[in-house]
């Protein structure tokens, strides 16, 4: 769905469905400023009572057909004290998703019509068009028996009456669209099964990425891995035949190529078994998702090629599936780390950790991170802990976690601090290697954080997000969690 932006006095805009939004308990004509010179229609068409402005409440009211504003969508806010940002994605995602039902051909946001609203115009605007777009993309990509694809209107407009159409305005509905390219983008990678997204396909889309954005890419393949001595990335790709793929992608505009980048590192198991430690077969099969956090590191380079950001980024994806077979790493097996360590591999379904874990090194020998922060589907526990809600957040940076979380709660990602004590660390030692790579099951998401942590250099910023729950819903599939936060910290610095 493209972007349009109409600016003319208001009799003369032009779009099939318009879109309002009203507060519980005032009349529309009260929550919506101006309506009477806008959609005068509107004003007494009875319909609108019915539209009493409870949360995600839908009022459908047509105008004359010859009207150029024939129809509008009316979606509740619920109190006007309680007004957030979710609120309003919640209610674009419902009028979004009523325009499909009623195959709108072409709708349009008034931009005077949030005036009232507590929060600044740009903000709403940017909110607005991000959760119309990611409301709005399916992936069917796969389906040849499909009568039509999903209805989307053609286009989305924004309509203002002042004389030039506002230029923050202007850019953030920009930023929203770029933000939605870029949560999308991860949603088509983590939806595509592991027969589709394999390694070498995944460093196909980072060529493509580089090509069309300019971005700098390194791309190691079995052997160069194994020659840098990432011997625990290499114990989880050993059971398979599919090629792993070390993926670095490098966003650095004239100017910053020498800063300190902010480095994101994403787990990219485009397929878990659990390896010779199978797991259960029951939902296995949703295990497609377990490059969640790679699809994330990818999804913030397509919203960065549409952006205009001035910040030296680095984006790393170790990428591989987790296979069972008699070259597979066996439970006991003790490997060693690109940084010397030795890690005994009580389970082999604990393998994220594994290829981080070299991944983390690889950026710290390579780079100097403003800021390094590792994105996985990395624990079941973490999932029990908090859910689909929330994603975890471990850091030792006080400062840095607390940026992600209110980032996060700004574009819609949750996120929830864990602890990093370093009393956890008692069920990882091991009697033969410098460490284990599962510790006791209770407090999983922390021993995995903790393991993690091993890598790290103390002077380095570096937070771990566990994103095993937000990242993938059995109904509805993948989210592109993450992706909106890492935008934003990217475009505020840290
Ligand atoms: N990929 C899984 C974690 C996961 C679980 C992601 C649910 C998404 C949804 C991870 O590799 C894993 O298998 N972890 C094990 C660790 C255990 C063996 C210590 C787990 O969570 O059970
Ligand atoms: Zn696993
Ligand atoms: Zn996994």
């Amino acid at each position: 769905m493209d972007l349009r932006f109409q600016q003319a006095p208001a009799a003369e805009w032009q779009a099939n469905t318009v879109l309002l939004f009203n507060f519980k308990d005032e009349a529309v004509t009260e929550s919506i400023p101006n309506l009477s010179e806008t959609i005068p229609w509107i004003t007494i068409t009875p319909a609108i009572q019915d539209a009493k402005g409870e949360k995600n409440q839908v009022t459908v009211a047509y105008g004359h057909p010859s009207i150029p504003l024939p129809r509008a969508i009316i979606v509740g806010l619920g109190e006007r004290k309680s007004f957030t940002l979710k609120v309003l994605r919640d209610a674009v995602k419902t009028a979004a998703l009523k325009c499909r039902e009623l195959k709108v051909d072409t709708c349009a946001i008034p931009v005077e019509t949030i005036d009232t609203i507590d929060e600044e115009n740009a903000v709403l605007i940017e909110e607005a068009v991000a959760s119309a777009l990611i409301a709005l993309h399916t992936y069917d990509a796969l389906k040849t028996t499909q009568k039509e694809p999903a209805h989307t209107p053609r286009w989305m407009g924004l309509l203002s009456s002042e004389e030039n159409f506002p230029d923050e305005l202007h850019a953030a509905a920009r930023r929203g669209e770029a933000a939605a390219a870029g949560v999308n983008y991860t949603r088509d990678l983590v939806n595509a099964p592991a027969n589709v997204i394999t390694p070498a396909v995944l460093a196909e889309k980072a060529e493509e990425l580089g090509k069309k954005y300019n971005f700098k890419r390194t791309i190691l393949g079995r052997k160069e891995i194994e020659k840098a001595g990432m011997g625990a990335f290499m114990s989880v790709a050993a059971g398979s035949d599919a090629e792993p793929k070390f993926i670095v992608l490098e966003h650095a505009p004239k100017g910053t190529e020498t800063d300190d980048p902010i480095v994101f590192v994403g787990k990219g198991v485009t397929f878990d078994t659990g390896g010779i430690s199978l797991k259960p077969s029951l939902g296995m099969h949703e295990m497609k998702c377990d490059m969640g956090g790679a699809g994330a590191v990818f999804g913030l380079f397509e919203a960065l090629g549409n952006s205009d950001i001035e910040r030296r980024v680095i984006g790393i994806t170790p990428c591989t599936d987790n296979m069972p077979s008699s070259t597979a790493t066996h439970p006991g097996d003790v490997v060693t780390s690109l940084n010397g360590k030795t890690i005994e591999v009580i389970n082999t379904d604990a393998e994220g950790r594994l290829i981080l874990v070299d991944a983390l090194t690889y950026a710290q020998n390579e780079f100097k991170p403003a800021a390094l922060i590792n994105l996985a589907t990395l624990t079941g526990a973490c999932v029990v802990a908090l859910g689909a809600h929330a994603a975890a957040v471990f850091s030792t940076d006080d400062e840095l976690s607390k940026t992600i979380t209110d980032t996060g709660e700004l574009v819609g990602d949750r996120y929830w601090p864990m602890p990093l004590w370093d009393s956890y660390f008692e069920t990882l030692k091991s009697d033969v290697a410098d460490m284990k790579n599962v510790g006791s099951r209770e407090g999983g998401a922390i021993h995995a954080a903790l393991f993690l942590k091993q890598f790290v250099e103390k002077d380095v910023r570096w937070a771990h997000l566990d994103i095993a729950g937000p990242a993938y819903n059995t109904k509805g599939g993948a989210t592109g969690f993450g992706v909106r936060t890492l935008l934003e910290i990217v475009r505020k610095g840290v």
